[in-house]
């Protein structure tokens, strides 16, 4: 299938790549002419683990190809996936400016029938104006628009393995044409019928994916609806962890008991400094601007949405606990990314806390090993050092902001003898409170009761 991919974000990115990877010809278009630069030269605009191998190679098999011209693409695609950006308002909303703009040049480009298929996140009845404007701006012409709705639910870190082992395939559509169009393009994956990129034929999920099929307005919905409850799920780990952390009890082992209930399910209850990126916070708002402009009382995301902006409030007086005076202290930031194996910093905790601190007077170092050149763009002033090591040196505190494996496995004894006061303080439970305190460590993490430090038995 000749497709075409609209916007070289991660999405558009991944899909393309994805795509080419089963078979089809992709090409992938952005009005980002520096953008498609980078990719013609070889290089990816985003870390996202496993893409830049299966960019590579379906580029140099001739599948996969890039172009500045988005003319080209609507020229070239019978089906046309849109993949642009959908960022929030002042208000809340998300801005279609760009799939109003996309929309109108498939319209006025296009000279065969195209399945024009919506990608970026969007609220509810989008895919029904998407249609007038195709309507509108092709009028007079004898090409045909179908339109459909498939969301994505990659996750940044593991998309391309989200992509090609999805849980569940979503497509809204108003006619059958459209939907076997699209069960056509995904048939390698509803099969699990193709040789994986990146598990060399022991691909970790046996099952198939679900197909669903619904109307526009349907999966639009899923797609908020299924954001917006993961949201939820974080912010309720959030709320009980606190509780937690005041009566002594664990929250690990807490929602380990509470998730073991298949109703509620293990995943998303990991307590921590919130949710970020570029996902769940904007799609919150979205839907919540949405229900509004219908009458319909969602104070519930709201409140999800409030408990998740007091946490880096809440980790900074931990902090103030522990430190007395902020002003002119030395603290070491690990991490920036809002999660591990991404170098997206977009709504990243790590913002407001660096904020939060810069306003507290404190002198911030800080070290993450991919997203240092977009924080670098976001505070040129902020010292950041490709150490964690000399992050650490002479610090009253250290941080952790991102549950990056590597800091796991640094040398935390080398750490603590470096460190001007040994005092940690762990925004996503990734350390031993047990094994931090054995080596001296001041340790504080969220949720979870304080190790007490061996009193070493009497000699007799
Ligand atoms: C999210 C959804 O998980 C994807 O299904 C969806 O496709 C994607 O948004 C999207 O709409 O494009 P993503 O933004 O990549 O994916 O990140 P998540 O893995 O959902 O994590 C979001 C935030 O929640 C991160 O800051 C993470 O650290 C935090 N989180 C996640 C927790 O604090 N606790 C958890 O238990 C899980």
């Amino acid at each position: 299938m000749r497709i075409s991919v609209i916007g070289a974000g991660y999405v558009g990115l991944v899909t393309g790549a994805c795509l080419a990877e089963l078979g089809h010809t992709v090409l992938c278009t952005d009005n980002d002419a520096a953008k498609i630069g980078v990719l013609e030269s070889g290089k990816l605009p985003i870390f996202e683990p496993g893409l830049d191998t299966i960019v590579a190679k379906n580029r140099s098999e001739g599948r996969l190809s890039f172009s500045a011209q988005p003319a080209q693409a609507v020229a070239q695609g019978d089906v046309i996936f849109i993949c642009v950006g959908t960022p929030p308002l002042p208000n809340g909303d998300a801005d279609l400016s760009s799939i109003d703009r996309v929309a109108q040049m498939i319209a006025a480009e296009a000279k065969s029938d195209k399945l024009v298929v919506e990608k970026s996140t969007v609220p509810a009845q989008t895919g029904q104006q998407l249609k007038r404007v195709l309507e509108i701006y092709g009028r007079g012409r004898s090409v045909r628009f179908r339109v459909a709705s498939n969301p994505e639910f990659l996750r940044e870190g593991t998309a391309v393995g989200d992509f090609l082992h999805p849980d569940r395939i979503v497509v809204g559509v108003d006619d059958e044409t459209a939907e076997s169009q699209l069960r056509e393009i995904y048939r390698p994956v509803l099969e699990q019928a193709f040789p994986c990129p990146l598990h060399n034929g022991s691909c970790p999920r046996g099952t198939r994916p679900a197909w669903l099929v619904t109307t526009i307005n349907s999966a639009e919905l899923i797609k908020h609806a299924s954001n917006s409850f993961l949201a939820i799920k974080i912010s309720y780990a959030n709320m009980v962890a606190d509780l937690a952390e005041k009566l002594g009890a664990d929250i690990e082992e807490v929602m380990h008991g509470v998730g073991l209930d298949p109703r509620i399910g293990a995943h998303f209850l990991k307590p921590g400094l919130g949710f970020g990126g570029f996902c769940l916070p904007k799609d919150l708002q979205a839907f919540v601007r949405l229900a509004e402009r219908h009458g319909i009382d969602f104070s519930m995301l709201r409140e999800a949405e409030r408990i998740n902006h007091q946490r880096i409030e809440n980790f900074v007086e931990k902090l103030r606990q522990s430190l007395w005076v902020l002003k002119g202290k030395k603290i070491g930031l690990l991490g920036l990314a809002f999660k591990a194996n991404t170098d997206d910093i977009r709504f990243a905790p790590s913002i407001e806390l660096v904020k939060r601190l810069q306003q507290e007077g404190v002198q911030i170092t800080a070290y993450d090993p991919q997203a240092m050149g977009k924080i670098a763009e976001r505070f040129p002033e902020l010292n950041c050092i490709a150490d964690a090591y000399e992050v650490a040196r002479g610090a009253d505190a250290l941080l952790i902001v991102t549950e990056w494996p590597e800091f796991r496995d640094l040398d935390w004894k080398r750490i603590h003898d470096s460190m001007a006061r040994p005092l940690v303080l762990d925004g996503r439970n990734l350390l031993s409170s047990e094994e931090m305190t054995a080596l001296g460590f001041e340790y504080f993490s969220v949720g979870r009761p304080k190790a007490v430090q061996a009193i070493p038995a009497a000699s007799v």
